[in-house]
């Protein structure tokens, strides 16, 4: 790392967010809001002798709006710093474009580079790229930095649907995470199975514990990707269907909480047997029956909607 590099540029990020925010909002115009936010950064970063978009096509990124001198108009596909950043969705820093292999250099001058790719949700619509004249002149607090600008960018701005692009790994991946929705799916069943059988109190306690513990995995999933992930989708079905799970779903992790809050006090179980059983029964009604519906109507429009061409 390179120790004192931030105290030179203590850059006020929650200050250039404001004005970014005022500079792109009430607009609506994808081009006007491009080009004010490339000459915006390349004049409030210091020693900075570019910034720009690049967007893509179908044969790599193509120069769109930036302040400084002309640049390469096209970067053709899985070549230089930000095809990288672009496909990997994950910003890139360079400190010495000249010991840096893959890059294409536009401008002799430029020395480092930082390259941000312009996310939302889990799709990629282009990068903005940065040059500095000076090495190492770049830091993870840049990049967090631009990433914050670039996240009012998008949030002000209607984005061209043809740049929005979904990356094949990405894609993998949201399928795996259903998968794993499934599984928990497949535990879930196991256990609600398993503590129906038991007889012994202090069993059925212990295993409703691991129920609680797969369930709160499951749920965490659920909340924090899959809803989010789904309300993001083009399908007007899809969206409506993910938002009458997330708020059902509500419902059932009340009842277990009722439910262990209740029985799993030591002796709880022992002394009323026949209430315990009612209200087992109950849950594990509820619980196999939204199994069901998400394993064959959510889960299934899930993974339809993930393999959509995007
Ligand atoms: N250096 C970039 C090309 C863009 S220019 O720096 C403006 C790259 O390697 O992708």
């Amino acid at each position: 790392m390179h120790p004192g590099r931030d105290e030179q540029y203590p850059l006020d990020y929650d200050m250039l967010e404001r004005q970014a925010s005022a500079l792109l909002e009430n607009v609506g115009n994808f081009l006007a809001n491009a080009s004010n936010f490339a000459a915006f950064v390349y004049r409030s970063l210091p020693e900075v002798n570019w910034a720009g978009f690049y967007f893509p096509d179908n044969q790599g990124l193509v120069l769109g709006p930036f302040g400084g001198k002309p640049a390469c108009t096209r970067l053709p596909r899985g070549k230089g710093v930000c095809n990288r950043a672009f496909e990997s969705g994950k910003p890139m820093i360079v400190d010495d474009v000249r010991a840096f292999d893959d890059h294409i250099a536009c401008d002799p001058a430029s020395r480092s580079e930082l390259v941000v790719p312009i996310v939302d949700g889990s799709a990629v619509y282009g990068v903005f790229d940065v040059d500095s004249p000076r090495t190492s002149r770049f830091t993870r607090r840049d990049a967090q930095g631009v990433q914050r600008l670039l996240k009012q960018f998008v949030t002000h701005t209607p984005l061209p649907p043809e740049y929005r692009t979904v990356h094949t790994s990405t894609r993998i991946n949201e399928r795996i995470d259903v998968q794993t929705c499934r599984d928990h799916h497949t535990v879930l069943r196991y256990l609600a199975d398993e503590v129906g059988k038991e007889d012994r109190p202090a069993e059925r306690v212990r295993m409703l514990q691991r129920l609680r513990t797969i369930l709160t995995a499951h749920l965490k999933l659920e909340d924090e990707w899959l809803y989010p992930r789904l309300a993001g989708s083009a399908n007007g079905i899809v969206r409506g269907k993910a938002e009458r799970y997330r708020r059902e779903m509500g419902g059932l992790r009340g009842h277990f909480d009722r439910l262990w809050k209740r029985w799993s006090v030591e002796g709880a179980m022992a002394s009323e047997p026949d209430a315990w059983r009612a209200e087992w029964r109950r849950f594990e009604e509820a619980l196999q029956s939204r199994i069901a519906s998400e394993d064959h109507d959510l889960y299934v429009a899930a993974e339809a909607d993930f393999s959509e061409p995007r």
